[in-house]
């Protein structure tokens, strides 16, 4: 049994609630889903993704938490030696999920604080000289961007910088730290991510962005087709990052649960509002980009690119671009906590060493990794090289593409075949819900996420 400390547990449902939804809620939401989904099609692409969340999200999550809330330890590497399991048998496999959980986290991490170091800079941007200079247009705005991506010392100084600050929280621990932060700054998030939707109703894009994110169509904006198995697989594990599953941390948050709480209440909340957020960002956003005729399907530079000229040109665009920064860098702290929450609690769990001196471990190895992925080192693992020509973008389709289907599939087979069954179909209000989930993530969802790594690997050798 590990020596918990009292105050280390989430203390109340919607602290739970709060620092999972902050978990969820993240880059993946802001920046990542509104550019995918403008190059993927727009309205195919939601669809696609609604029921990607719903049949293969929500029951990967319901699975981590069942996992999480089960063990006595909250360690996702050590806690598959204690849970209570059909008799008794524990293949020592399962343990990967913890450890394929943490190698993920500490790989998307490092990319991950790059990319929020580089909102800090545009935030820090809009706060000290606002963004007149990209009035110039977005050729002046890629250049811009792409001058600040190659920059080693500067990119890294930001990114260190936020991880350092990520640090500060995770050092509080769960309840004065990551509780507390979801308290203050998930409302926040809220009343800013609203602002900006009031702001994009206003504007004179509105009615375009309409008819981009909701009716579907296989013709993209740009009149070529849409791909979609490729928009399929894209929507498919912007889903399961988007909701951070298969990197165990849905599994350390469940594990610092209230054994009251309700996981499928908790889960099916966090699917929904991580889901709105997205599709709320995608109308905060594209409103903007329309109403300034630049093109919705550019890509990764959506955000830094065509949002900093249309800030350039509006009236209020320099308080606004000061409210998506903050909105991007509240969603970037959350999740990036959550993290590391998984590797510093598999640390703590396995080894008892204090939670202060790991969070330093740990936060060094963070700063190690996103320093190697730095775009402007040009590192790359040349046996990695089937997947992308840059250490971060290895790491992210590795990690989208391969790690977290395959740990999730490890996570729905563990829960469908080795958690103890009552304990799975206690969950449910009846039991023959209940045993229809059973029935589903033993026998459906298994053979849908082998074929989506199947596909996964296809393209990633492609
Ligand atoms: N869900 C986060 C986002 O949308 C990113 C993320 C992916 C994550 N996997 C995670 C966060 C695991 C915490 C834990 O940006």
């Amino acid at each position: 049994m590990s020596k918990m400390k009292k105050n280390d547990f989430f203390k109340s449902q919607l602290g739970v609630v709060l620092a999972a939804a902050g978990s969820a809620v993240g880059l993946g939401n802001l920046w990542a889903f509104p550019y995918k989904a403008g190059a993927n099609g727009g309205g195919i692409f939601i669809l696609m993704y609604l029921f990607f969340a719903l049949c293969l999200g929500l029951p990967v999550m319901i699975s981590e938490f069942i996992i999480g809330k089960n063990a006595s330890n909250s360690s996702s590497i050590r806690m598959f030696d204690r849970i209570p399991t059909e008799n008794e048998k524990r293949p020592v496999f399962f343990k990967s999920i913890g450890i394929l959980g943490c190698i993920s986290s500490i790989m998307v991490a490092s990319f991950y604080a790059i990319i929020a170091g580089w909102s800090f800079e545009y935030l820090l941007m809009g706060i000290t000289e606002g963004y007149s200079a990209f009035a110039q247009g977005p050729e002046y705005a890629s250049v811009y961007f792409g001058s600040l991506v190659t920059n080693f010392e500067l990119s890294t100084i930001y990114g260190v910088t936020f991880i350092v600050l990520t640090l500060c929280i995770s050092f509080f621990g769960i309840n004065a730290g990551i509780e507390k932060m979801s308290k203050v700054l998930m409302p926040l998030l809220v009343v800013i991510l609203i602002l900006l939707l009031v702001n994009g109703v206003l504007s004179g894009g509105f009615a375009k962005t309409v008819n981009f994110l909701i009716f579907p169509s296989l013709t993209s904006f740009d009149g070529t087709k849409v791909n979609i198995a490729s928009a399929a697989l894209t929507a498919m594990s912007q889903a399961f990052f988007s909701l951070s599953l298969g990197m165990a941390g849905m599994i350390t948050y469940g594990s610092y649960m209230p054994k009251e709480s309700n996981v499928i209440s908790t889960s099916l909340k966090i699917v929904t509002f991580d889901t709105l957020v997205a599709f709320l960002a995608g109308f905060a956003i594209f409103p903007i980009v329309f109403a300034q005729g630049l093109d919705p399907a550019q890509g990764t530079g959506l955000v830094f690119n065509s949002l900093t000229v249309c800030f350039a040109n509006l009236k209020l665009g320099r308080l606004l671009g000061i409210l998506t920064f903050s909105l991007l860098l509240i969603a970037a702290i959350t999740s990036l906590v959550s993290m590391l929450e998984t590797v510093i609690s598999a640390v703590i769990g396995g080894t008892k060493i204090e939670r202060k001196g790991v969070v330093v471990v740990i936060g060094l190895f963070v700063i190690l990794g996103s320093v190697l992925c730095q775009p402007a080192l040009g590192l790359s693992a040349s046996f990695l090289e089937f997947a992308a020509d840059n250490l971060m973008d290895q790491f992210d389709q590795l990690t989208m593409n391969m790690f977290i289907p395959f740990t999730s599939l490890l996570t729905v087979l563990f829960v469908g075949f080795r958690i103890r069954k009552d304990l799975v179909i206690s969950e449910f209000r009846s039991q023959s819900l209940g045993n229809k989930f059973y029935f589903y993530i033993r026998f459906v969802l298994p053979i849908i996420l082998c074929f989506v790594m199947f596909i996964g690997l296809k393209d990633l050798f492609t």
